[in-house]
């Protein structure tokens, strides 16, 4: 039988059905794109290494499959990087590593340069006082004694599970077998081909011209790890391997004495703990300025709502710009060597100190750098990159950073050992005033004194949610560093970009000085520029320079892991 009222209501509940799915299913493609639509970076069940290169990730994970913990796959991607990834790989450089175990126990380790004993405080200035130009970045006045392989021997002592010796074994048959050049690889050599001629001679194993596909050999770095491997880390700081060095060092003008090596040491550091909005933040502390500088801008960001204002726009590059500038300005000013300089670390991080800070902050009109110094602080006394990350199969996670400071360091590079000697006594400030090669500007915390470690950007972070390990990263960069973690937590956290989004997505950075926004080249929108122009902020997009090269992973809802290897690079996720 046919009713007419009951099929005008059945028409009616079907189009109001229909126009009810329409609206649900328009408004959860806008808020939250389908799983299918995202892009995914590796993802793993239990473990992984993310780094710079293909050959250290897959070294790094052959130690956790045979059983090895993250502590063991770190000393095995450090030394496969020296092998692999010359440009800042190394054993001749430095680094830091905050690690968080499976049990929450979290901690940091400083294996950074120091300045070596007969290192002054002008020792870059003329008679005039007028900065030497090179003398603190490239040659043997430039180095710094080097930490990496003190660095590697410290976490193995403390947490590692397998033999040193069979850790360092298939990175041994690495430097043997030798490792293939990428494109990139073969740009980068081409291009400080002839520095690194200057600064050694034209015999030596990178005076050659390598090609993309072909086979670098280092049968030298293979002979000084095998060394290091059977005497330990005597073998650099005592023995034979730094006799050598300090040798070579000599001979090219260098001051790093046998005593400089001895004295070495790494420290145990706690590391610095931020509370933002529902994470908890562990990272590096001084003589790092990366977990404070961190800390201090995203705890300045944090009353704005950063996830309504939107990813990359105006306002959200408004509070994170001028929240960067007033950081680094008391970075410059605050931070250098924790062990020769008092630093108010407590007071840069409250709440109050910072409240006060963004004070001068308004939407309408930029700050300018040069009204703006570094904050007062009543009662303070002034007296003074490669980066890998890796999750293991029992929870434990390492997020570290290893640098020479530059390209191939001062180009320093010892053939009978194999390796490139770092130039990271740029990172002191030379003068005060006196920009560094990131154009940071430093004051009298960071000048040189003998044996003080320089003041880092490098910023290895471990972030916690919930009290469970959330995201492990890093990244390469110089001064730009601390601002590329900051983007790559945010673009997860607040504007729900999978690990490999966040990875991908465009950067910005501002350091207080130079007073300018810089943005990576043809990634931004002109209009959003000309917005920011009218606002009198200063732009550089012309500089055509990536910012950073994050390696990161992240722990799922359901536990299994993704990867963030970033593609501005060679990087490489491997996991099982
Ligand atoms: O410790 C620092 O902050 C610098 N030596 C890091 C150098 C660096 O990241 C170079 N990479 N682009």
């Amino acid at each position: 039988m046919n009713y007419p009222i009951l099929s005008f209501y059945k028409t009616l509940f079907k189009r109001a059905f229909i126009l009810l799915f329409i609206i649900t299913s328009s408004c959860k493609t806008q808020e939250q794109p389908r799983e299918a639509e995202k892009e995914r970076g590796l993802i793993a069940q239990k473990a992984m290494v993310v780094s710079a290169r293909e050959e250290a990730s897959q070294i790094g994970l052959s130690i956790l499959k045979k059983g090895g913990n993250a502590f063991d796959a770190m000393v095995a991607t450090e030394m496969s990087l020296a092998v692999s990834y010359p440009f800042a790989g190394n054993l001749g450089g430095g680094g830091f590593m905050v690690y968080r175990k499976s049990d929450g126990e979290s901690g940091s380790l400083d294996y950074r340069e120091k300045a070596p004993l007969k290192a002054s405080k002008d020792m870059y200035l003329d008679e005039e006082g007028n900065v030497i130009p090179d003398k603190s970045t490239f040659g043997a006045m430039a180095v710094g004694v080097p930490g990496t392989v003190a660095g590697i021997f410290a976490v193995h002592e403390k947490f590692g599970s397998l033999p040193m010796k069979e850790i360092l074994q298939p990175v041994i048959a690495l430097a043997n077998r030798g490792v293939v050049v990428t494109k990139k690889q073969a740009e980068t050599l081409a291009k400080y081909r002839e520095k690194i001629i200057k600064a050694n001679n034209k015999d030596i194993l990178f005076a050659k011209e390598f090609k993309a596909g072909d086979t670098i050999k280092n049968i030298a770095l293979a002979r000084t790890l095998q060394r290091i491997a059977e005497n330990g880390r005597k073998e650099f700081y005592q023995g034979e391997t730094g006799k050598m060095l300090v040798d070579y060092l000599s001979e090219k003008g260098g001051i790093i004495s046998m005593e400089d090596l001895a004295q070495y040491k790494t420290f145990w550091r706690d590391p610095i703990k931020v509370e933002y909005k529902d994470l908890d933040i562990i990272s590096m502390p001084p003589p790092s300025s990366g977990g404070i500088v961190l800390g201090q801008i995203l705890k300045m960001a944090e009353p704005y709502p950063l996830k309504d204002y939107g990813h990359n726009s105006l306002k959200t590059i408004q509070v994170l710009t001028e929240a960067e500038r007033r950081a680094y300005a008391d970075r410059s000013f605050y931070l250098g060597d924790p062990d020769y300089v008092n630093i108010p670390t407590d007071t840069l991080l409250s709440d109050s100190y910072l409240n006060g800070r963004m004070d001068s902050f308004s939407f309408d009109k930029a700050t300018p750098s040069s009204s703006l110094e570094h904050g007062e602080i009543a009662g303070y006394e002034s007296n003074e990159t490669t980066h890998y990350s890796i999750v293991d199969q029992f929870g434990n996670a390492i997020a570290a950073t290893t640098t020479l400071n530059g390209a191939y360091g001062s180009k320093l590079y010892v053939d009978e050992l194999g390796f490139f000697l770092n130039n990271e006594m740029n990172d002191f400030s030379i003068k005060p005033g006196f920009p560094n090669m990131f154009g940071l500007i430093g004051a009298e915390a960071n000048s040189i004194e003998p044996g003080k470690k320089m003041l880092s950007s490098m910023t290895p972070t471990i972030v916690e949610k919930g009290d469970k390990l959330y995201m492990t990263l890093g990244s390469p960069g110089g001064s730009t560093i601390i601002t590329s973690v900051l983007q790559t937590i945010l673009n997860v956290s607040e504007f729900d970009m999978t690990m490999q989004e966040a990875v991908n997505a465009p950067r910005f950075h501002h350091q207080w000085l130079p007073d300018e926004i810089l943005f990576e080249p043809k990634a931004f929108d002109a209009e959003l520029l000309q917005e920011l122009k009218d606002k009198r902020y200063n732009i550089n997009e012309s500089n055509s320079r990536i910012i950073g090269k994050v390696d990161a992973i992240l722990r799922l809802p359901d536990g299994k892991l993704e990867g963030g290897a970033d593609r501005r690079g060679d990087d490489s996720a491997a996991g099982f």
